[in-house]
């Protein structure tokens, strides 16, 4: 047992030097994953009302974001689209020549040092604003919404995506997006699941920027009950057994605990995903001059690494690697 006065843990903490040879758990640049808002039309930036510093690019200008964040050291994207337009069954998911699709093909060409992520769900398709196929009922119907699914991973993969990123919580779908992008000749490229994605208040500036929020009721139906630990680690291992290549628990802050719990379960590679809410969260406390701005994002996405996480999905990615750089 260690007792006082024999040990004194400050010992190991006085001294500037010491604690800096004995961190345990590092942050750096090639941890962090940025996600990109892609719209319509040329020539657009304009800044997201609900998400102050994020911004929708049309395609042409993508190379001032993807950049700047890439020479801070961030490599590694997260497309999400606005459609130019939405119908019941979110067909626009599939069509080769919607922003999501149009971004993968010419980023991939032009940067081949880049790792592209396209999230994979219907909400910001559909006219309903939900995740998938309505019943008559208005509830989502699984199995209908897997092949709808399945042709969106295949559209953004033959684009040029490096893995998909199914968020839309239906049973199933990794393996249906396993099957379907090995069918089309697409054996390499890879599955990140939302594993653990929680029916969270979190997302609510994310539904703005992406004019993705359900028309009617909520998502309960299919994100997981933040309440329920044990059911989500279930859920979270099915993605595990049906060949997922990667993990994502989301919203991060909230579930450090989920995080923490399945890095015991699994030796995937896994990633916390600090949502819109999250962020918008931090960046009010800062300019209301509650929190100091740099400690406060550098301790919020180390705990998120503490917890487990190899890779952190975070809109601020640009901003901490340029930090985390000059720290060095
Ligand atoms: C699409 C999706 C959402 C987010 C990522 N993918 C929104 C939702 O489920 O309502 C949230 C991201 C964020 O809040 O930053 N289903």
């Amino acid at each position: 047992m260690s007792r006082f006065p024999v040990t004194r843990m400050r010992r190991l903490r006085e001294n500037a030097t010491v604690r800096r040879m004995l961190t345990e758990v590092a942050i750096e640049p090639r941890h962090l994953v940025l996600p990109v808002f892609v719209c319509p039309g040329e020539g657009v930036s304009s800044e997201i009302a609900s998400m102050p510093g994020v911004r929708h690019w049309s395609v042409d200008r993508l190379p001032e974001i993807v950049e700047p964040a890439a020479e801070a050291g961030v490599k590694a994207f997260l497309f999400f689209g606005l459609p130019t337009y939405k119908d019941e069954d979110g067909s626009s998911a599939f069509d080769p020549e919607q922003p999501v699709q149009r971004a993968l093909r010419f980023l991939r060409g032009r940067y081949p040092e880049f790792f592209l992520i396209a999230d994979t769900c219907m909400c910001e398709y559909t006219s309903h604003g939900h995740c998938g196929h309505l019943r008559g009922d208005g509830s989502v119907d699984n199995d209908a919404t897997l092949a709808l699914l399945a042709r969106a991973a295949v559209s953004q993969a033959q684009a040029g995506a490096h893995m998909v990123a199914p968020s839309d919580m239906m049973d199933g779908r990794v393996g249906a997006l396993r099957s379907a992008l090995d069918g089309a000749g697409l054996q390499s490229v890879g599955i990140m699941s939302y594993a653990a994605k929680l029916a969270s208040a979190f997302y609510g500036p994310f539904r703005d920027a992406a004019g993705s929020s359900p028309k009617f009721g909520d998502r309960r139906g299919y994100q997981l009950p933040p309440a329920n630990p044990r059911e989500i680690v279930r859920d979270a291992l099915m993605d595990v057994d049906e060949g997922a290549d990667m993990l994502i628990v989301k919203p991060a802050g909230p579930c450090l605990d989920i995080a923490a719990r399945l890095r015991e379960r699994t030796e995937l590679p896994m990633a916390g995903y600090m949502v819109s809410g999250e962020y918008m969260m931090l960046k009010c406390a800062v300019s209301s001059g509650a929190l100091d701005g740099e400690r406060a994002m550098l301790e919020y996405h180390l705990s998120i690494r503490r917890a487990g996480c190899d890779l952190v999905i975070t809109y601020y990615a640009a901003e901490l690697a340029r930090l985390l750089s000059e720290m060095n």
